[in-house]
């Protein structure tokens, strides 16, 4: 499938897939996106001094890194599951300019890093975060009961991918998630808020990032 390197509306870059007409993040702004949805309204809000996040579409790793700033601001110690069944290339990953919007020093240092790790191991990126990149899908995936404490939704939307968005992946994210555990995504459909309760979740709608109406927050 031919892919495009593309600059959203805040100027930071995204994956464009012009057979599916899907951007990788919000056209409107894929850093302000992942800042809002899953660190404003997913990191930010969950207490605890060690954290396991599973994030179902690795992707870039925007969402890593800016997780990996977060949580060092808050003391936590984060072990990142980041689910991945087709990484971008080597030279995808070079051209999104993520690292150039921070202010902290490493953050080139910590995105290459994260991008060196090999695949299906857990390694320290820093004294407070490991990560473990899994490459399969996330229908082939099993992880123990009760063994994460967020998850990143982070699936191609529903239009092109429904089948990531069906009861059977959320009932399995659901038995990962621990007592009070969290999901957010940025999609706000109304069958996937549906899909979402029907397997047990209390789920709210919250104001989405700019440009977007609406997201969705699920908790266990
Ligand atoms: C919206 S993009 C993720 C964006 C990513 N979080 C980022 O910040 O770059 C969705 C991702 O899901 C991956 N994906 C697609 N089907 C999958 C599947 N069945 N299991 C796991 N990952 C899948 C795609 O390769 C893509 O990287």
């Amino acid at each position: 499938m031919k892919r495009e390197l593309v600059k959203t509306a805040d100027g930071s870059t995204t994956i464009y897939l012009p057979e599916w007409n899907e951007h990788y993040h919000s056209s409107h702004g894929a850093l302000q996106e992942a800042q809002h949805v899953f660190i404003k309204h997913g990191l930010n809000p969950k207490p605890g001094d060690y954290l396991t996040i599973f994030e179902m579409g690795f992707g870039t790793g925007l969402n890593a890194l800016l997780t990996y700033f977060a949580s060092e601001k808050r003391n936590q110690y984060v072990h990142y599951i980041g689910l991945e069944a087709f990484p971008p290339s080597p030279e995808e990953i070079e051209g999104m300019n993520y690292t150039s919007f921070t202010n902290d020093e490493e953050a080139a240092e910590v995105f290459k890093k994260m991008h060196q790790v090999d695949w299906n191991v857990a390694r320290e990126i820093s004294e407070h975060f490991v990560l473990e990149k899994v490459q399969k899908q996330i229908q082939d995936l099993e992880l123990g009961k009760e063994t994460i404490d967020l998850c990143y939704y982070d699936a191609f939307g529903p239009r092109v991918q429904p089948e990531l968005w069906s009861p059977e992946i959320f009932r399995k994210i659901y038995d990962w998630l621990s007592p009070g555990g969290v999901l957010v995504t940025y999609c706000a459909k109304g069958q996937v808020k549906r899909d979402l309760k029907s397997v047990g979740f209390e789920v709210s709608t919250l104001p989405g990032p700019p440009g977007k109406r609406e997201m969705t927050k699920a908790i266990k």
